[in-house]
């Protein structure tokens, strides 16, 4: 029996310890939201937060995350109104959407360390990829968000 805190509702579950986060989060809970791109730690599309910090569920096994706050972009604000959701509609940032996600809790876990981050500390922090190349409007939807106040959403990061 594994308890897993996840966008602040406890679970009880029965699976097994190595079973990886994403699959616990896609397959178990039904939060879909998170997206499966390489299974190696590589593109960043699997992203979410445990305690805050960005973490890549495809390759951490749900032990490691039991214990910890994990936070998923369904649990980033309750109605889609975080500074960077919006900004993302704004910018109208995706282009296929798929590793936007991922995109956005990166961006959401390095606003919460810096607020008001440089292009160099975008590209520094953000590893993600996105094959389609929406880098440029992603750095220019993080800047707008971060020129508004996280306290105005009632999120978790
Ligand atoms: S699916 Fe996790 S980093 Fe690519
Ligand atoms: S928007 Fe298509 S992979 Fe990033």
């Amino acid at each position: 029996m594994i308890s897993l805190s996840v966008n602040g509702t406890e679970h009880r579950l029965e699976v097994s310890p190595d079973m990886r986060l994403l699959w616990v989060l896609r397959d178990i809970l039904g939060l879909t939201g998170t997206k499966f791109g390489c299974g190696m730690s590589q593109c960043g599309s699997c992203t979410v937060h445990l305690d805050g910090e960005a973490a890549r569920s495809c390759v951490i096994p749900v032990s490691v995350a039991a214990g910890k706050n994990i936070t998923t972009i369904e649990g980033l604000s309750k109605d889609g109104s975080h500074p960077l959701q919006r900004a993302w509609v704004e910018h109208q940032v995706p282009q296929c959407g798929y590793c936007q996600t991922g995109m956005i809790m990166s961006a959401a876990a390095l606003l919460a360390k810096n607020p008001k981050p440089t292009d160099a500390d975008i590209d520094g922090s953000i590893t993600n990829i996105c094959r389609c190349g929406t880098y440029a409007r992603i750095r220019a939807a993080i800047h707008t968000a971060a020129g508004k106040p996280a306290s105005d959403t009632g999120a978790s990061a």
